[in-house]
């Protein structure tokens, strides 16, 4: 009987949204759990995405290139795949965590909210995501054990004020993660969701106030602050070997803030 591992050695990932605090801890702990990745984000981050492989490929044992590409443009998304396939020869997982927030510009009631505001965060965070799963698809069934994690938030749960289209946008997302499930697991690959809480960092913080942080983190079973390096444990397990009978899952990982 051969048991799975949670090596991630011999697996080409792609990762989406690799220049935020999050994507970035993302991008270090597969290369250091030896993954070959693409790490993608818009092309005008181009320098800071450049600069990050760079790094994940100097303290390796993995290696990383950055490819610019806006998730929103089909033909930047086919060749991003397609890079997987030239430079590692292959694709097993994907990791959707491109999205707007860090840019959502603040809160707004819904009764202000334009309709350019929801049809560019709902492109991204939805349509986006959709369009990865399915440029990826065809090489995830051909590794035979493909893995797509998709990211949404606590919120597409439990609301928040001042951010209905994205809010809306993260609860698209885990329906999106079951279709797909659903569709996908004939060629053994499968597809989750990670919902993360409220985390300590760059964007969190270009949002949200001290006090709505400190009250975030006392609400949890285990109350402290969350930092991108809590998530990493849950995305590395549903992107690798070892979880090959999970699929169509929402895994909350907020420190106890949401049980459902
Ligand atoms: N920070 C939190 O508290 C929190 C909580 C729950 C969920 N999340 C989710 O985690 C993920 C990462 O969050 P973060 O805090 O690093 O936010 P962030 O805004 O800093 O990161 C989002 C990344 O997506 C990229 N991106 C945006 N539009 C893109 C496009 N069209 N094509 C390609 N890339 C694009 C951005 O450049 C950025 O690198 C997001 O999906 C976010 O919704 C974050």
């Amino acid at each position: 009987m051969t048991l799975p591992t949670t090596d991630l050695a011999d697996r080409v990932i792609l990762l989406t949204g690799v220049t935020g605090d999050i994507g970035q801890a993302y991008l270090k702990s597969f290369t250091a759990a030896g993954a070959q990745v693409v790490a993608a984000d818009i092309p005008a981050l181009e320098d800071d995405g450049q600069r990050l492989a760079q790094e994940a490929n100097q303290s390796g044992p993995g290696r990383a290139v950055f490819a610019g590409c806006d998730i929103t443009d089909e033909v930047a998304v086919q060749r991003t795949v397609e890079t997987a396939i030239k430079e590692f020869g292959g694709l097993h997982s994907v990791v959707n965590n491109a999205a707007i927030y860090r840019t959502l510009g603040g809160k707004q009631p819904l009764t202000e909210l334009s309709t350019a505001e929801w049809d560019l965060v709902l492109r991204v965070n939805v349509i986006g995501t959709w369009q990865v799963i399915k440029a990826a698809a065809p090489y995830l069934a051909a590794s035979g054990d493909g893995r797509i994690v998709n990211i949404s938030s606590v919120v597409g749960r439990n609301g928040a004020p001042g951010f209905a289209h994205y809010v809306a946008s993260k609860a698209a997302v885990e329906g999106l993660t079951r279709s797909a499930a659903r569709e996908l697991g004939v060629d053994g690959t499968t597809v989750n969701t990670v919902a993360p809480g409220l985390v300590d960092d760059a964007a969190t913080r270009a949002l949200n106030s001290d006090d709505y942080l400190a009250t975030a983190a006392g609400a949890r079973a285990i109350p402290r602050a969350m930092t991108p390096g809590d998530l990493v444990g849950a995305v590395m397990w549903l992107a690798g070997p070892s979880s090959g009978f999970v699929t169509g899952q929402t895994l909350i990982v907020d420190g106890g803030g949401v049980f459902v």
